[in-house]
């Protein structure tokens, strides 16, 4: 067999930069491509994992075999199953006809498992049976059917976090990780990045009939030194959005800035800066602290405002320490004393009434509460179009549609 370099894979896939590490990967996915082992695709949303199955599919001996995608965590628990390893006429309700699953149709092909951390623990066992002995069932059945598939997996959450927390199966785990392949994310490998930004800005000019955009020097440096948690796609995503945008065409950092969230972050968390998938979390664990952090804000100013109105501390001091002008409190005579205030509200004083620190006690925000409001942020964010907000949150798209359900939110 002609040995492929990764120079023309990448010509082939429309795989865009040079770093040392994404040329490692790509000659590990070639030249495991021939065997048959089972592959483990690793790495944050966005990376570009999807490109990898297909390589591997294609300059194995089953490339003129079928090739089939699974999102895991877009299939609902109640019929992945049935998806997967097919069912019998009437194994369940709505169950009219056999059906074939994918493991039976890509006999003789690759199956790329994607979001495989998603899939629920009893269909990881059944996997880990395909695994081990070719073998499968089909739901309401109890034949054992024969199947030659390889499989090929991405993940972008960490797997060990999700074998401490009971949700993956171990041995499945050392199963599909026979050859494990690593994508770094793109804030590792920033040599990437303005070859990546002069593709995308090429390839929607073109799309757009618009003469592309470019960066004055300044604005490479932010583009450089983001953080990109959404990664290529992130990037993509930009790019796009200011080439349709943008009346100018040169883009300065200020303008950059405005499409980019929190591009001055980069200087606080070191743990943004770490790439060790067990920190896969830390993204969302600095957004709740910062959410934290502005709750803290309000209860303080809260405080503020109940001590003027008690008369502890007078207009003037406040005024010289913050922005904050009492005049709106004054405006505000009629609103009835709120126990339970919201962020926004602020009780009046009353003559004769409990002492004030009941009215701005604490309030915590559950981390629920925390998490509620960020799922209704973003999908407000993409219009309600869950798949994306499902990215942009980083979790599946079935973990979004439970918890929309749970909160009520649709
Ligand atoms: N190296 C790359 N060069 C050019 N485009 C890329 C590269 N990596 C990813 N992309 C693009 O970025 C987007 C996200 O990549 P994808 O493979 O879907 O990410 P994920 O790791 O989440 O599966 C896709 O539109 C893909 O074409
Ligand atoms: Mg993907």
């Amino acid at each position: 067999m002609a040995r492929t370099d990764v120079q023309s894979v990448k010509q082939r896939f429309g795989i865009i930069g040079t770093s040392p590490v994404l040329n490692r990967e790509i000659e590990k996915a070639l030249l495991i491509a021939p065997t048959d082992l089972s592959v483990l695709i690793a790495g944050e949303s966005g990376v570009g994992k999807e490109a990898f199955p297909q390589i591997i599919h294609q300059n194995g001996i089953r490339k003129h075999g079928a090739y089939i995608a699974v999102n895991c965590g877009a299939i609902p628990e109640g019929t992945i199953d049935s998806e997967l390893f097919g069912h019998e006429k009437g194994s369940f309700t709505g169950a009219l006809g056999e059906r074939k699953g994918y493991f039976e149709v890509a006999n003789g092909g690759t199956i790329f498992l994607d979001e495989v951390g998603e899939m629920p623990m009893a269909t990881q066992a059944r996997l880990l049976r395909v695994l081990e002995y070719g073998e499968f069932i089909k739901v309401g059945s109890s034949k054992v059917q024969k199947t030659d598939v390889r499989i090929v997996a991405a993940t972008n959450v960490d797997l060990h976090q999700a074998i401490r927390n009971g949700k993956f199966r171990e041995d499945l785990y050392y199963r599909l990780n026979t050859v494990p392949i690593q994508i770094p994310p793109l804030r590792d490998r920033k040599e990437d990045i303005p070859l990546l930004f002069r593709k995308f800005s090429g390839d929607f000019a073109e799309k757009y009939r618009m003469p592309a955009v470019h960066l004055t020097d300044e604005a490479r440096l932010v583009l450089v030194n983001y953080r990109w948690p959404g990664n290529i796609r992130e990037l993509k995503n930009i790019t796009e959005r200011m080439s349709i945008i943008e009346q100018e065409r040169e883009i300065s950092a200020p303008t950059l800035k405005t499409y980019l969230t929190n591009p001055d972050m980069e200087r606080l968390p070191v743990l943004v800066r770490d790439s060790d998938p067990k920190n896969f979390g830390s993204e969302r664990e600095i957004l709740y602290q910062v959410l934290f952090d502005m709750k803290k804000d309000v209860n303080e100013l809260k405080k503020l405002v109940h001590d003027i109105m008690s008369g502890s501390i007078n207009s003037q001091q406040v005024e010289g320490n913050h922005t904050y002008h009492p005049i709106s409190v004054k405006e505000t005579p009629d609103i009835p004393v709120n126990v339970t205030p919201t962020p926004i509200q602020v009780a009046p004083k009353k003559e004769e009434e409990e002492p004030f620190e009941a009215d701005y006690e604490e309030e915590t925000m559950s981390l629920e509460d925390v998490e509620k409001e960020m799922i209704r942020k973003a999908l407000d964010r993409n219009n309600g179009r869950r798949r994306n907000a499902a990215q942009e949150l980083k979790i599946s798209e079935r973990t979004l549609y439970r918890k929309i359900k749970e909160y009520g939110l649709e």
